[in-house]
């Protein structure tokens, strides 16, 4: 049966993967609360239709770090897409590209930022760690740079390791073809990806985080024109203290659930920071988004766009390119179809009336 929805997909890409590859992407950590409170909350947070509206025409774009966008989804950073399916980031920006959106690489991609590039040239936003040194963060940013990333996306909610349970009791290791290109080359141990040093388990056990700090951030700043967006935010107060630093952006994101269990569902804490941020800096939001509708909530609660992860990994794990392009094409469907039964003409002027 052909899936018509998000959902449809998940026990689809289930079936295809390992169990290992399964559990680290469906999972959560601890009790998985947080992860299911991102769906819960989208379910409790109703819609404000305006009947009788004129709106033969919907306008779903958004202009993002001065890249004018299709619809107002973009692709999260994703860890190991390799697991799902041997085009991996590659499949991810071609259908990015397609689809009039933008991808966000980063440090977990098994392909080289220039191997994707090489494949699919497009705009796209990059995701670091900051690893042991300043000299090294400064070489993963430089690297960036160089293949062109609008913006640079600083996860700030992954310092210090997440419990995920799954992974305890099932022992998650990556598999031997799953490779870290762009952290090949930039002054890490790259000696230990030899299999006699021990190969890729080896190397991400030698990688140290940085403790990342404000004085980090600062120091960032300090280094590079290129947009800085802070991924993992969930408070007003470190929202105002994002803005304060210089921060061009934050995403709103509780990482899917996956690091600290018992947070609020990220759309939840969306209208606080909204409020005090006041339109200074880019708001995105990311977590639980499987819905055309649920988009259009994060719009009316104070995000410009939002982000999708697991969705497209199993539509990558499914059809590659085609699958994450599906994706695509299925919540630009239902946002059209939402906006037009709203009453809503141009995601650019949605605001709070739109939900209670
Ligand atoms: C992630 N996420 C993530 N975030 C990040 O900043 N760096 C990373 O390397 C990863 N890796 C990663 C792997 C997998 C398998 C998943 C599912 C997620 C978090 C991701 O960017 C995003 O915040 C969430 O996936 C959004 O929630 P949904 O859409 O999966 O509910």
């Amino acid at each position: 049966m052909q899936p018509v929805n998000l959902f449809e997909l998940e026990p689809l890409a289930r079936e295809k993967l390992s169990p290992l590859a399964w559990d680290y992407y469906i999972g959560g950590a601890e009790d998985e609360h947080s992860l299911v409170e991102n769906r819960e909350a989208f379910r409790r947070l109703k819609l404000r239709p305006r009947v009788v509206a004129d709106v033969p025409e919907r306008d779903l774009t958004v202009e993002l770090f001065g890249q004018r966008l299709s619809l107002p989804v973009l692709l999260a950073p994703t860890s190991h897409q390799r697991l799902a399916h041997p085009d991996a980031e590659i499949a991810t920006a071609r259908a990015a590209a397609a689809a009039g959106t933008l991808t966000t690489l980063g440090t977990g991609n098994h392909y080289s930022v220039e191997e994707v590039l090489a494949a699919a040239p497009h705009p796209f936003l990059f995701q670091i760690y900051c690893y042991e040194s300043r000299e090294i963060t400064e070489r993963i940013v430089r690297r960036a740079e160089a293949a062109g990333a609008r913006a640079l996306v600083v996860t700030v909610d992954a310092t210090f390791a997440p419990r995920r349970e799954r992974h305890l009791r099932n022992g998650f290791m990556l598999p031997p073809e799953v490779e870290l290109r762009n952290l090949v080359g930039v002054g890490l141990q790259d000696h230990l990806l030899q299999p006699e040093h021990g190969g890729m388990e080896a190397f991400i056990a030698s990688l140290r985080q940085l403790l990342l700090t404000w004085d980090e951030i600062d120091w960032l700043r300090s280094i590079t024109a290129t947009p800085i967006v802070l991924k993992g935010v969930m408070t007003a107060e470190d929202a105002v203290l994002a803005a304060e630093h210089g921060m061009d952006g934050i995403i709103v994101s509780n990482h899917g659930g996956r690091q600290i269990d018992g947070t609020l569902a990220t759309i939840d804490a969306l209208p606080e920071i909204a409020d005090a941020v006041g339109g200074r800096i880019e708001i995105l939001m990311d977590s639980g988004i499987r819905r055309g509708t649920d988009v259009l909530k994060a719009l009316a609660l104070g995000a410009k766009a939002t982000l999708i992860g697991r969705p497209y990994l199993w539509g990558l794990t499914l059809h590659g390119e085609a699958g994450v392009r599906m994706v695509i094409e299925m919540l630009r469907d239902e946002i059209s179809s939402a906006m037009g039964q709203l009453g809503v003409a141009d995601v650019k002027r949605i605001d709070r009336s739109l939900v209670r």
